[in-house]
């Protein structure tokens, strides 16, 4: 559905990211990790479209996206990607309803909304909360209508930036199993950046930064070893480190 070519960006003289190459599968789950501050949310927003690389493309069925014109891109933000925010980005004078509907007003193809904020509000367990303002809510309640409001349209790439950061357990649980059921359901993609342990678990696909360097790190399969993959970058520093 989507790849990453090369991508590598800095800000000022700091490099971010070099060189990161993936795919993003369709009906796949795949958790970014890596330390506080390593590039997880430049990277999210690179995918979305909204930081443009310093080098490397972002192809989105077979078209690079940073190609397009500004409105082609805001279009492809509004249909194909829903996004999960670090810091929730309600609209303040909007109440849970409002901001969960807001980005279907501006998709006039979606007819289905009606149900579709029925079942995530029923799933998210947000039917006491509704009609609250962001500024009355916990930050658990902030979080959860955040994530009704990525998931309004239907996207199909789902880009989630700590989702479970400000929850606990129980509400954890209920959005890995609402991100699975995604998944499976609706044929979405997922791709979380995340230092939760339980959403690793539960990716099919983890990718950790380090020092401006992705890595495959999912675990092989149960009985099946293999020796871990390196890029040719992290080999050179592992030799230079030596
Ligand atoms: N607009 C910007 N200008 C300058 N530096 C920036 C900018 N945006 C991000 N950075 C820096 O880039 C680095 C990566 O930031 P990023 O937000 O991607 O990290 P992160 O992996 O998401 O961290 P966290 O886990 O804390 O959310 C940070 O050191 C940050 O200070
Ligand atoms: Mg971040």
């Amino acid at each position: 559905m989507l790849r990453i070519e090369n991508v590598s960006t800095s800000f000022g003289k700091r490099k971010i990211l070099e060189e990161v190459n993936f795919t993003v599968e369709d009906n796949s789950i795949i958790a970014i990790t890596g330390k506080s501050g390593a590039g997880k949310t430049t990277l999210l927003g690179i995918i979305s479209g909204l930081l443009k690389p310093d080098r490397g493309r972002v192809i989105y069925n077979g078209q690079d996206i940073f190609k397009w014109g500004d409105y082609r891109r805001s279009t492809f933000r509004n249909r194909e990607i829903g996004f999960v925010f670090q810091f929730f980005n309600l609209l303040p004078d909007m109440t849970s309803y409002q901001n969960i509907v807001y980005p279907a007003i501006l998709n006039p193809a979606s007819r289905q909304i009606r149900e579709q904020v029925d079942y995530l509000v029923e799933y998210l367990n947000l039917k006491a909360i509704i009609h609250q303002y962001p500024s009355t809510l916990s930050g658990g309640e902030r979080q959860r209508v955040a994530i009704a409001r990525a998931i309004i349209n239907n996207p199909r790439l789902i880009l989630a930036d700590e989702p479970t950061g400000n929850l606990d357990e129980k509400s954890s649980q209920d959005i890995i199993s609402l991100f699975k059921t995604l998944r499976d359901t609706k044929s979405m993609s997922i791709i979380i950046a995340t230092h939760d342990e339980r959403l690793v678990k539960n990716a099919d696909t983890n990718y950790h930064i380090d020092d401006t360097v992705l890595t495959d790190r999912t675990p092989a399969p149960k009985g099946v070893r293999t020796a871990p993959k390196k890029t040719a970058k992290t080999a050179k520093k592992t030799a230079k480190k030596a």
